[in-house]
């Protein structure tokens, strides 16, 4: 595999600019997160919450759909090296603790049920979010 995807890391513009898309997939995820579970702990009342949800949600994932993406591409270009550092594999249990969460919050149907496990499941998602934002970040500096 390395071989194949070798030309990523080797070319001069390709993983910079593979790491632009995954910054504006991040900006859509955790932006449109914030936005929706503000509204989840009563913050803009004035705007519904399924109609935001409709807005919101998709946008978020389609900046996750951004992200695997890019980190997939960027993975591929240098896999012994990520598989080795602490960072990416931290992270990469992080995001699927967050994908869980995201899934929990879902089936539950906490969306019509705006108690403390829902505002609990928002608080949980913020902070693994920003975890795999921190281990994100940090891989370069291992
Ligand atoms: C879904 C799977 C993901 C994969 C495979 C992945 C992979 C990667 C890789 C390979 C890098 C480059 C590391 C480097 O060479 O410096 C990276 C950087 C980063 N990732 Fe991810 N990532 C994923 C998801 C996420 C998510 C969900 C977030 C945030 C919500 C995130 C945040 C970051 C950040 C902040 C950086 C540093 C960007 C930079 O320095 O330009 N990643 N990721």
């Amino acid at each position: 595999m390395r071989h194949m995807f070798g030309w990523i890391v080797t070319h001069p513009w390709a993983y910079p600019a593979l790491e632009v898309v995954h910054i504006v997939g991040i900006a859509l995820l955790v932006g449109n997160l914030v936005l929706f579970e503000l509204r989840v702990w009563g913050l803009g009342r004035a705007l519904p919450l399924r109609p935001l949800a409709r807005l919101a949600l998709p946008l978020a994932l389609a900046g996750f759909a951004l992200i695997g993406t890019s980190g997939l591409l960027m993975f591929a270009g240098q896999p012994q090296e990520l598989l080795a550092s602490r960072s990416f594999v931290l992270k990469m249990a992080l995001v699927m603790l967050a994908g869980l969460n995201a899934a929990g919050f879902h089936a539950r149907g906490s969306l019509d049920r705006l108690d403390a496990t829902a505002r609990l499941q928002t608080v949980v998602s913020l902070g693994l979010w920003l975890a795999v934002m921190i281990c994100g970040r940090w891989i370069a500096y291992e």
